[in-house]
């Protein structure tokens, strides 16, 4: 099967920074806590626009980047676990912003894998000649699911938006996606419906307590060291299923971009796998965890610093909420 090229890239970051000191002005944390558990300085959350709008900017900064209209969008596939809303899907509404009028508009949910997910997809369409340009947005806005009371998880998350413009191209490609959902108490948000449904009296009953341990609403909810146990092992099966299955080992790999969750799990998983860490590039310093969103901004840092070239192996890998896991090895 053919593969695909990356035709350009581009990312939208909100202006207000949260470093680690603003935590400690209302939560019992401080950096030196915080940074040598997490890798985290600070992170960017967006205050007045919506996640879609996020989306929109990166979208638009891709295709500037890739020297294409709007218009030649066949396809738009969104990753976002924070959308605005439940539906129109947020491809629609970016689809409207950007006037990409000729495009066919999903998005995808896969929480923090869902980057891997969406390009994997996009490849399938590509391969099979249905689209010619499929563009793939990761936007999230995790400061809208946050529990800022909660000091072990929200200081972990930022808000971002990535993109990429994608064609089919003849070199190498290989992917690999699992999902272990018996484990979806380490990590979720649960929708709280607000209902007048007249046929129940017990609203609440009905609506909100049919899981009965999930007892925050809207927020996220995790068993962090859980997380970090099964995304050293989910990244390192997830990089190594794929190497063999496209007979390129780890040590051959020239980049590696992970899910920016934990510096911590990111060095474990690496050296694991025999990867030196120099190839392994990491923003999670200046961004925290913005979910889905993490591998297409690092992708697009790295772009404009003129550092993806042609014939580089690049390796993706992800982890998140499901609990999900994916990686692709591809050559740029
Ligand atoms: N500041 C200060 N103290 C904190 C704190 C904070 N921000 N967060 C937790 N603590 C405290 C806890 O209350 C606990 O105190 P206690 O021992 O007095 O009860 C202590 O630190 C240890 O807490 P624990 O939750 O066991 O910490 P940890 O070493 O597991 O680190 C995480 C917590 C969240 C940093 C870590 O588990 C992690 O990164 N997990 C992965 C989460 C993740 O990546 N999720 C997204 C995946 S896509």
């Amino acid at each position: 099967m053919s593969g695909i090229e990356i035709i350009g890239t581009g990312r939208y970051v909100p202006e207000f920074i949260a470093d680690n000191d603003k935590f400690s002005e209302f939560l019992d944390t401080s950096d030196e806590w915080i940074f040598p558990r997490t890798g985290i300085k600070q992170r960017h959350i967006s205050a007045d626009k919506p996640n879609y709008y996020m989306g929109c900017e990166a979208a638009k900064d891709a295709l500037k980047n890739a020297g294409i209209s709007a218009e030649d969008v066949d396809l738009i596939i969104v990753s976002t676990c924070t959308p605005d809303f439940f539906y129109p899907a947020m491809s629609c509404l970016i689809q409207k912003n950007i006037g990409a009028k000729n495009a066919s508009c999903f998005d995808v949910n896969s929480a923090c894998t869902g980057f891997i997910t969406a390009v994997d997809i996009a490849h399938k369409f590509l391969a099979a000649d249905k689209y010619k340009t499929v563009l793939v947005v990761a936007s999230e806005k995790l400061s809208s699911q946050q529990d800022y009371t909660d000091r072990a998880s929200c200081i972990l998350f930022g808000d971002a938006a990535g993109a990429v413009v994608l064609r089919r191209s003849e070199k190498l490609f290989s992917s690999f996606m699992g999902a272990e959902g018996d484990e979806f108490e380490a990590l979720y948000c649960k929708v709280h419906y607000e209902s007048n449904c007249p046929f129940f009296k017990d609203e609440d009953e009905f609506y909100n307590n049919r899981f009965d341990t999930f007892a925050k609403k809207n927020y996220l909810v995790q068993d962090g060291k859980a997380v970090y146990k099964f995304a050293v092992n989910a990244m390192s099966n997830a990089v190594n299923t794929v190497s063999k299955a496209c007979g390129v080992s780890p040590e051959e790999l020239d980049l590696v971009i992970p899910h920016q969750a934990n510096l911590r799990i990111i060095a474990k998983a690496t050296e694991l796998l025999g990867i030196s860490p120099e190839k392994v590039y990491t923003n999670i310093e200046h961004m925290g965890n913005v979910s889905s969103a993490c591998i297409p901004v690092a992708l697009d840092e790295l772009n404009k610093a003129g550092k993806i070239t042609s014939g580089l192996k690049l390796c993706m890998v992800g982890f998140g909420a499901g609990l999900t896991y994916g990686s692709i090895i591809m050559e740029v």
